[in-house]
């Protein structure tokens, strides 16, 4: 397919936490912006021309013609979280300029209109003074969209504050019973389920359950599965750490083993529920390519069975 070309700024800005500013998350060098501190950041972002390609665009020289159409804004706050994962790659660390930083993200939104809006942290929920932030935007400019991801285990106060604020959520999950789940987040597995039971029955957020398979909790993929068949769920992701090659060697017999009854299990959850899947007619799921790979589910599994465009294998 012939790739879009575009001024990728105009239609995505993203912030990171630092206060970098780049066309969109990739955060690719070539296309840095400038940082939200400059003086002129703003004539930056609507005068430069980026020279830079991805999957997807390929950009293209400003004209006259061209105006900005700020659809989304991802915005990553301080990296401080409640939780202590075993796999993030994140430091806690704080940002910097915290209240300057809020400041010029205020201009951002007040002189672009975004339609959407990403934050995400560290642990946004568990952050009071980013949690205020957010909330004042969205009371000010209630039509934008607001959506996060986070790993919801906080208090019934903040459930309630974010169910008003966000309209989309995704929970990364990383283990399925309450003991896999403690040791490898440091969070209460039953917090957390009865939030998400408390979003589903009583709110209109959407929500996307996110697993993160690793060596540690590969056998409650499938029981997460089957339980993010049967919430209301807007999308599932049965992601895997980034390192899952790193620290296994996936090729050895034991893995080959592990991996073949999960992928049994998967499969079947698949075909058991073939018809529910299929009549979402979105992309539904989320497969990442290495656990895709080690299930044994490629696009002519995917074809074969009518999950094409469905069940997509996206990292
Ligand atoms: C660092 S977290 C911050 C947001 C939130 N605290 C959470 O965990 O969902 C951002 C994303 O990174 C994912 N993540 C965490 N550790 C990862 C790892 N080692 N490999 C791949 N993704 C990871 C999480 O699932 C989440 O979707
Ligand atoms: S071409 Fe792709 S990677 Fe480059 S700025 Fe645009 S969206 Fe980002
Ligand atoms: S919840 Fe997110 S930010 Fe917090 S430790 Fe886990 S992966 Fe990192």
């Amino acid at each position: 397919m012939p790739k879009e070309e575009r001024v990728c700024q105009f239609y995505k800005l993203s912030i990171r936490k630092e206060g970098d500013v780049f066309p969109c998350c990739l955060g690719k060098w070539q296309a840095r912006l400038g940082t939200i501190f400059d003086e002129d950041i703003f004539e930056k972002i609507e005068t430069t021309n980026i020279s830079c390609e991805c999957e997807m665009y390929k950009t293209r020289d400003i004209t006259p013609d061209d105006k900005m159409d700020l659809q989304r804004l991802h915005i990553m706050f301080s990296h401080e979280c409640q939780a202590h994962c075993v796999c993030c790659p994140q430091h806690k660390d704080k940002m910097e300029r915290e209240d300057e930083h809020l400041k010029k993200l205020l201009l951002f939104i007040e002189k672009y209109h975004p339609k959407y809006i990403t934050v995400l942290g560290g642990e946004v929920l568990s952050q009071p003074k980013t949690l205020d932030w957010v909330e004042n935007i969205k009371t000010k400019y209630p039509n934008i969209a607001f959506d996060t991801v986070t790993n919801l285990c906080v208090g019934k106060n903040t459930i309630k504050r974010a169910a008003n604020i966000f309209s989309e959520i995704t929970i990364s999950i990383l283990g399925f019973t309450p003991n896999t789940y403690n040791k490898i987040m440091g969070l209460d597995f039953d917090v957390t389920m009865k939030n998400i039971d408390y979003l589903q029955s009583n709110t209109n957020v959407k929500i996307r359950p996110k697993y993160l398979t690793m060596p540690t909790n590969v056998y409650e993929l499938p029981i997460f599965f089957e339980w993010a068949l049967n919430q209301k769920s807007e999308k599932i992701y049965l992601h895997n750490i980034h390192e899952f090659m790193d620290c296994c060697n996936l090729e050895d017999v034991f893995w080959q083993k592990t991996f073949s009854q999960v992928e049994a299990d998967i499969k079947k959850l698949l075909l058991n529920n073939k018809e529910f899947i299929i009549n979402q007619n979105k992309h539904f799921i989320s497969l990442h390519p290495i656990l895709a790979s080690m299930l044994k589910i490629d696009n002519n599994y995917l074809e074969e069975n009518g999950f094409t465009n469905i069940i997509k294998i996206t990292s």
